[in-house]
C-alpha cells in the first residue's frame, strides 16, 4: 500500500470500465489513478471522460507503476489469466471481471499466483456485494431443508449492443459491425452465454448450495462457435437439484428461486435490482402465504470496490473470494463439457 487510499489502475477501456470508474470515484478509500489501453489516444479520450488520472498506451505500464496498488481487469475473458498473473507478479491486487478465466486450470493458476504474491484476487460478480444478498442468505433458514435452486439470466444481445455501444460501435455506428467485434460472439476471446450470463446463475446456485455438484448435464444452441443459449441441470448430494438457463436470444430476465421443504425464496432481479423499482424479494410459505421483503437500495459496484479496498488497506487477504470464483469456474467448465458432448459429466 502506497497511501491511505487504494490507487487503482484500469486495464482496457471496456464498456463496463465506465461503470467501475464511477464506482471507484464514489467509493470510500479508492482513487482512480490511471487507465491503460492498447491505443494511447483512446486512453487519453477515456481519461478525459472518466477522470482517470494518467492515460497509458500499454497495459504493461500499469504493472511498472509503483504508485498503483490495485488493477481492475475488464479485458476479454481469454486475457484474464495472463494479465492477472502478471499483475500478481508485480505485487498488484486484482479485481478481475467475470468469468475469472476460461478454464478451471486458468482459474486455479490465477488464484495460486495471487496467493503466492500475497495479493487479493476477487472476481467482479457484483450482486453478491448487495446488502440484499446477505438478507436473502439469512432468510434461507426459514425455508427448511433446501431442495431446489433455479435461476435464469437472459438478454437480447442485439438490443444490448444497440443501447450500450462500445467505442467500436460508436465509431462504426453499425450493428452488424459491432456484432463482428463483439467478444461475446467470439469463442477465442472467451465469449458465449455460459461464461457471460450462466456465470451468474452458477453463483446463484452456489448461494443456495455452496460447493460442487456431483454431476451436471447441459444442452446448448450455437451461433457461430459460441453457445448462444444454454440450459443446465446440476445434481447435488442429499437429493438437491439445481437448474438454470441463460441466453442472448431472450427478453431480459434475471431471477432465482430457492425452494426448501417449508418455503421458497423468489428474487426476480438478483443480478441487479430493476431500475426504478424498490429492492425486494419474496418468501412464499408452505401454506400459500406470500411475504414481500423490502431491502435497502445500494450501489453494489461501489460496495464491491469498498470491500476490496478494505481488504487491501487492512492487509487481510480474503481467500473466500478466489475460492468462490474457482468453484464457479469449475462448475461452468463441467457444464460446457456436458453441452459439448451432450452427456452427463461427473465432477
Ligand atoms: N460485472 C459486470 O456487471 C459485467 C458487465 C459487463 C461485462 N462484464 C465483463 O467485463 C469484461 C469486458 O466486457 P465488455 O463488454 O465491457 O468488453 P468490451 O467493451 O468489448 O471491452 C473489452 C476491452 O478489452 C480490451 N481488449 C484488449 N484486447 C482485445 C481484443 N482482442 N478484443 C477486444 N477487446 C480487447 C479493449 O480495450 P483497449 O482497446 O482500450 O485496450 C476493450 O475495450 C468481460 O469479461 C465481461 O464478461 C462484466
Amino acid at each position: 500500500m502506497t497511501s491511505a487510499s487504494v490507487r487503482w489502475g484500469i486495464m482496457g477501456t471496456a464498456r463496463i470500465a465506465a461503470k467501475l470508474a464511477t464506482a471507484i470515484h464514489a467509493a470510500e478509500g479508492a482513487q482512480l489513478a490511471a487507465v491503460a489501453s492498447r491505443d494511447l489516444a483512446r486512453a487519453e479520450q477515456w481519461t478525459n471522460q472518466h477522470r482517470a488520472g494518467a492515460a497509458l498506451g500499454d497495459y504493461r505500464a500499469l504493472l511498472s507503476d509503483d504508485t498503483i496498488d490495485a488493477i481492475y481487469i475488464p479485458l476479454p475473458p481469454s486475457m484474464h489469466a495472463e494479465w492477472t498473473i502478471r499483475c500478481a507478479e508485480h505485487g498488484k491486487h486484482v479485481l478481475c471481471e467475470k468469468p475469472l478465466g476460461v478454464s478451471s486450470r486458468e482459474a486455479e493458476e490465477m488464484a495460486a499466483a495471487c496467493a503466492a504474491n500475497d495479493v487479493q484476487l476477487m472476481d467482479a460478480t457484483m450482486w453478491v456485494h448487495h446488502p440484499r444478498t446477505a438478507a436473502m442468505s439469512a432468510s434461507l433458514a426459514e425455508l427448511g431443508k433446501l431442495r431446489r435452486a433455479t435461476s435464469a439470466f437472459g438478454l437480447n444481445l442485439d438490443s444490448y449492443l444497440k443501447f450500450k455501444p462500445s467505442h467500436l460501435a460508436i465509431a462504426e455506428s453499425n450493428l452488424q459491425r459491432a456484432v463482428a467485434h463483439e467478444l461475446r460472439l467470439n469463442r477465442s476471446l472467451g465469449g458465449g452465454a455460459l461464461l457471460d450470463l450462466g456465470w451468474y446463475c452458477v453463483r446463484a446456485t452456489m448461494f443456495a448450495f455452496p460447493g460442487l455438484p456431483q454431476r451436471v448435464f447441459a444442452t446448448r444452441r450455437l451461433r457461430g462457435d459460441v453457445d448462444f443459449n444454454l440450459s443446465a441441470l446440476l445434481w447435488y448430494s442429499d437429493d438437491r437439484i439445481a437448474s438454470f438457463d441463460c441466453g442472448y436470444d431472450l427478453s431480459q430476465r434475471k431471477w432465482f428461486e430457492v425452494v426448501g421443504e417449508s418455503g421458497s425464496l423468489v428474487c426476480d432481479d438478483f443480478v441487479n435490482p430493476w431500475e426504478g423499482k424498490a429492492t425486494r424479494y419474496w418468501i412464499h410459505g408452505e401454506a400459500g402465504s406470500v411475504r414481500e421483503q423490502p431491502c435497502e437500495s445500494a450501489e453494489q459496484e461501489v460496495l464491491m470496490v469498498e470491500e476490496f479496498c478494505r481488504l487491501v488497506t487492512a492487509g487481510e487477504r480474503d481467500e473466500r473470494w478466489p475460492r468462490a470464483a474457482v468453484i464457479n469456474q469449475t462448475i461452468c467448465e463441467a457444464i460446457d463439457q456436458s453441452a459439448q458432448t451432450e452427456s452427463i459429466v461427473e465432477i
